[in-house]
């Protein structure tokens, strides 16, 4: 069981206030020292589309990350491959739209030509002897097209998988997904070849569906979940996504399965105390609000 957090990235890539760098880099060192092994950092994307992480290169340079720990980073193009391989970056993700409206407006892209910009960007970072990891975004539903169909998706991912994505991970940006799509979308890329040891699932709670979509994954045999300590996150380019799966929901989860993680509950719920102070709010997370006060 790998527990993919991506809290620095997709949490604070959501923020309205702009974290300072000192901050993000407390934050990335307490989740590791909780136990945290795969911790996704920030994105080499265009500054101006994300601001809040427009550090990337100062925040990586001022991290000193033990050995063993992954530090993934968000690459769209061959400019931020530039940029994450100029950091020592090991790991990158490239994300693509399943559909035609967020590919334009996440990516300025469509549907098709989101692959000319991936396909030089994988072949540059697999030549660098990187691992890339490949999200599909809008996986069960789009705000502006409404349902999504599934075979669209599967081809989108699949096209990942072909260009040499050792993981695809099937985003439910706005957090409208249930359990029985969820399902069906892990058997639809299984008939196309993808199994479930290639899956990662990456749930936003928009409707409270999070976990049990994850419990429906992992029953289906995945076993890398992402999620964001304290129920952080949201996309700046998709209004209606609220925070990621919280990492404390899932571990209280695989807990109470007996699923070991290594990760430390109690250290976890206090870095995310810490961070909700950081932001001036409340953590989204059930477990947090359980545990902390
Ligand atoms: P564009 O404006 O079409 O870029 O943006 P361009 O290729 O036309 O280049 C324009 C200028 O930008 C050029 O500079 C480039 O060098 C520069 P100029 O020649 O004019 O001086 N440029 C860059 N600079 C720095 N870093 C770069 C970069 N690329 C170009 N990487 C682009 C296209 C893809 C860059 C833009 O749309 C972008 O950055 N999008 C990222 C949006 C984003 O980060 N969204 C959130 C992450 S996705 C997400 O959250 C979903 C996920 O969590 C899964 C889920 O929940 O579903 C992963
Ligand atoms: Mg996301």
């Amino acid at each position: 069981m790998t527990i993919y957090e991506v809290g620095p990235r997709d949490g604070l890539q959501n923020e309205s206030a702009i974290v300072d760098v000192a901050v993000k880099a407390e934050f990335i060192r307490r989740l590791i020292d909780a136990g945290l092994s795969t911790v996704e950092t920030t994105s080499f994307v265009h500054p101006k589309w994300v601001p809040q992480l427009a550090d990337a290169a100062e925040l990586l340079a001022g991290l000193d990350l033990p050995a063993g720990v992954r530090a993934p980073v968000l690459v769209p193009n061959e400019r931020g491959i530039d940029r994450a391989l100029e950091a020592g970056v090991r790991e990158i993700a490239i994300f693509a739209s399943a559909t035609e409206t967020f590919a334009a407006k996440n990516l300025n892209s469509t549907l098709d030509d989101q692959f000319a910009m991936f396909t030089p960007t994988v072949q540059r970072a697999l030549g660098e002897g990187l691992a890339v990891r490949g999200y599909v975004s809008m996986c069960y539903g789009d705000p502006w097209e409404g349902d999504v169909p599934i075979d669209q998706v599967v081809k989108v991912g699949a096209r990942l998988v072909e260009l040499g994505c050792h993981e695809l991970s099937l985003g439910d940006t706005i957090g409208v997904a249930t359990p029985g799509q969820v399902r069906a979308l892990i058997a639809a890329f299984g008939a196309a070849g993808v199994g479930v040891e290639k899956l990662a699932v990456h749930f936003h709670d928009t409707y409270g569906q999070a976990l049990a979509n994850t419990l429906t994954a992992l029953r289906e045999g995945v076993t890398t979940v992402d999620s964001s300590a304290g129920g952080l996150g949201g996309c700046p380019y998709a209004e209606s996504a609220t925070g990621n799966l919280a990492t404390e929901d899932l571990l209280w989860q695989l807990d109470g399965l007996g699923i070991e993680t290594g990760v430390d509950l109690e250290k976890l719920v206090s870095t995310s105390g810490w961070m909700a102070t950081q932001l001036g709010k409340p953590s989204a997370s059930r477990v947090v609000q359980a545990l902390a006060g």
